[in-house]
């Protein structure tokens, strides 16, 4: 049964047939796989002397899932549907033995075995809607015979994997073990083989009925939070398709929807960038390149960015020094990181012993030299050159020579900066995106003078931070800012064209962002933007196209949510002040305002968003399309689902 290319083999133990998938990494249900077990479970089944069998995977998880590399291929026999009807109705018992991830086809595969047992560091979930997809190998139907229909559709609906312990209660795990898996798996085994073959999942009746208030309740929420995205509606209605129809039809409506949805454009752009956002650290990071240890790491300013990146590096297990220009500001940023480990105690992200450890880690000063020992530094001032500039000749006297200096800059020019130090090679920039202790992503900015060394470990830095990864050269804004300026710019030079703020938002917000530009701009404040246009104002081109809407705005005060109005008004209030100001300027420019479609305010920003990026490319800002994709969706709410506007431009989805 065992053979050099079967990722499947079996041990015969006692009267117990240890199986096991070792299909590394993540021991995806490969063509290869899905063979080899198809052919052991036929086997088993023919051998009387095996009573009962354990599924079980070598390395770092259970079955993670279908193999998402064969999705843009012809599918070759067995297919996993058929393989997990096989398996549930086996006349041997199979037990699956759960340890690090049982997900999408691995925790159907786990359905369609009749007993998990898992250990407690596990996760089970079914992860499809991220992909686009539904569970397309019996998942929905089988599910709510095991679990309550609402947890069924939070779990596939949401996308979320949860805790062995829950999967436990909710009646998903049947036992959980602390250490040996493998052990216990083999005692429970034996405890079962004698009872009588329980009745496989699709045949079981369902754990609860629903109303249809019941199911409007229920499916409502899914809706409201989809943001345009089809897969977990469909999702939802699969369930309860599940719920409400014959098993049979229920297995063939969700297999045709699963091949629908794998056809579709979302489910191609959400795989995509799946691949782009695995790929991007892999290309950036060299394996022949030392890396520098990053243990103790110091943070420069404690305001928004400072305290969320201390947050992120307390989290990683980083030992962490703050330091703020005065003790007020000090204690105030400490006070800030505490109230956001306090948050993530709250909500069960760390425990009590891990919260009460990392506050420990936390240390701070107002002076400089307490950083003596650190591997590494993040500078978070304010942005302003000079204040950079010095900040960093006083790092140049109290850091080791081999530390990291990092800057956090949004737009400043990194090479500048690194060239007033002693050691240019050894500096950096970190952009990270606000909160920096939740937002994924993070720009690493390489200048020319930087060391392969300091690349890489930086890199590595990021792995363990959970963070996303992406390399950019140095320009105005990097990759992320400067492409939201030029989009920005756009969509200003389309209020001085015909349109209102409102106008632009709701198509943006229709396209699948969050929130419109002009709304963002309100939130973060419009007044740090109107300083810098005012600095940049002398060395302005005369000649380039300037919108001076923002600036009549703030001229009278208006800065945005925090001062109560900015483009938009937050009293309740009817407001024409905005309206007649564009008017006004459309204007003093001769500009004939014509009406603007949302069609055409939404390929105007595309066509900006695409131009910027092939300009990134060309002057090698950015290494691939992709990463530019993966930073405009992770920091700047483009729609996931429709994949960056480099892809958009490729596949052409309006
Ligand atoms: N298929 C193919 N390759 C996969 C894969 C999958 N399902 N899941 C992960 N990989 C690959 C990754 O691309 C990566 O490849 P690389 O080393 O060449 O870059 C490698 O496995 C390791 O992955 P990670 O770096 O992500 O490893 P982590 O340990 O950080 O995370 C994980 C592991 C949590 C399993 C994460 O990889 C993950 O979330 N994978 C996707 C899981 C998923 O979506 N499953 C559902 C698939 S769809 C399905 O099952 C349909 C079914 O209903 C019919
Ligand atoms: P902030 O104004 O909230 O905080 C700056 C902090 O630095 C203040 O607490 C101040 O007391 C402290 N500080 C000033 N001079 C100091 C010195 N010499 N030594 C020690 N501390 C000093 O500013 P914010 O928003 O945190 O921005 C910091 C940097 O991060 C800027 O360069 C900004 O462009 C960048 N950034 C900001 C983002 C944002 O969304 N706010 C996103 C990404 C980068």
């Amino acid at each position: 049964m065992t053979g050099k290319m079967n990722p499947v083999s079996v041990d015969i133990i006692g009267d117990i047939a240890l199986v096991t998938i070792a299909n590394p990494p993540v021991n995806a249900l490969s063509q290869t796989v899905r063979a080899g077990l198809l052919d052991t479970i036929e086997n088993i089944d023919k051998n009387r002397s095996i009573l009962a069998a354990v599924l079980i995977c070598d390395g770092r998880t259970f079955i993670a899932g279908a193999d998402i590399t064969e999705f843009d291929k012809p599918s070759i026999e067995p297919h996993l549907p058929d393989l997990i009807d096989r398996l549930e109705c086996s006349t041997k018992p199979w037990v699956a033995a759960i340890h690090g991830n049982a997900l999408g086809g691995g925790l159907e595969v786990a359905l369609g075995c009749h007993y998990r047992i898992a250990d407690f560091s596990s996760k089970l979930g079914f992860p499809e809607v991220k992909l686009g997809l539904i569970p397309g190998a019996g998942g929905t139907v089988r599910l709510p015979r095991i679990v309550d229909s609402v947890n069924a559709v939070s779990l596939v609906a949401g996308g979320k994997p949860i805790k062995a312990q829950l999967a436990a209660e909710w009646g998903l795990v049947d036992l959980l073990v602390e250490d040996n898996l493998k052990r216990d798996a083999l005692n429970f085994a034996q405890q079962i083989a004698s009872l009588p073959l329980p009745e496989p999942a699709s045949k079981r009746p369902l754990i609860n009925k629903l109303t249809a208030d019941d199911w409007e309740a229920v499916l409502s929420p899914v809706s409201n939070k989809a943001h345009g995205q089809i897969a977990p509606v469909r999702a939802a209605e699969t369930i309860r398709n599940a719920v409400e129809k014959p098993a049979d039809e229920a297995f063939a409506a969700e297999r045709n929807l699963f091949s629908e949805l794998k056809n579709s454009d979302q489910s191609r752009a959400l795989r995509y960038l799946f691949f782009a956002e695995k790929s991007a650290s892999k290309i950036s990071g060299s394996s022949s390149v030392d890396f520098m240890p990053v243990e103790l790491v110091g943070v420069i300013g404690g305001g928004t960015m400072g305290t969320g990146i201390v947050t992120a590096l307390l989290l990683s297990n980083h030992s962490v020094i703050m330091i703020e220009r005065d003790e007020t500001a000090l204690e105030k940023g400490k006070a800030t990181v505490l109230s956001y480990l306090q948050n993530s105690l709250k909500r069960g992200l760390i425990n009590a012993a891990k919260h009460a450890r990392l506050i420990t880690s936390l240390t701070g000063s107002i002076k400089y030299k307490a950083l003596a020992n650190a591997d590494l530094v993040i500078e978070a001032v304010y942005e302003d050159m000079d204040m950079k500039l010095d900040v960093f000749s006083k790092l140049d006297t109290v850091m080791k020579p081999d530390a990291i200096l990092a800057t956090n800059t949004s737009y400043l020019d990194v090479k500048r900066i690194a060239a007033s130090t002693k050691i240019p090679a050894r500096v950096v920039g970190l952009h990270f995106f606000s909160p920096a202790h939740i937002m994924k992503l993070l720009e690493i900015i390489r200048t020319d003078s930087v060391t392969a060394e300091v690349l890489s470990s930086c890199f590595l830095f990021a792995k363990r931070l959970g963070k996303i990864a992406i390399p950019a050269g140095v320009c105005e804004g990097f990759i992320g800012n400067r492409i939201m300026s030029a989009y920005r710019r756009e969509c200003e030079y389309m209020l001085e064209d015909g349109a209102l703020p409102q106008e632009i938002d709701d198509a943006m917000v229709a396209f699948g962002f969050p929130m419109g530009i002009f709304a963002m701009q309100d939130l973060a404040g419009l007044d740090i933007a109107w300083a810098m246009r005012k600095r940049q104002a002398a060395t302005r081109n005369s000649n380039t196209r300037y919108v001076a809407i923002a600036d009549r705005l703030c001229e009278m005060g208006r800065f945005g949510r925090k001062t109560g109005s900015g483009w938009y008004r937050y009293d309740n209030t009817t407001d024409t002040v905005v309206e007649k100001i564009i008017l006004q300027e459309s204007a003093l420019k001769g500009i004939q305002r014509k009406s603007i479609s949302a069609e055409e305010i939404i390929e105007r920003i595309l066509n900006t968003m695409r131009n910027e990026g092939s300009k990134i490319l060309a002057e090698k800002i950015a290494n691939r399309s992709e990463d530019i994709d993966v930073v405009m969706v992770n920091g700047y709410g483009f729609p996931r689902w429709r994949g960056g506007p480099m892809f958009t431009g490729k596949n052409l989805i309006p």
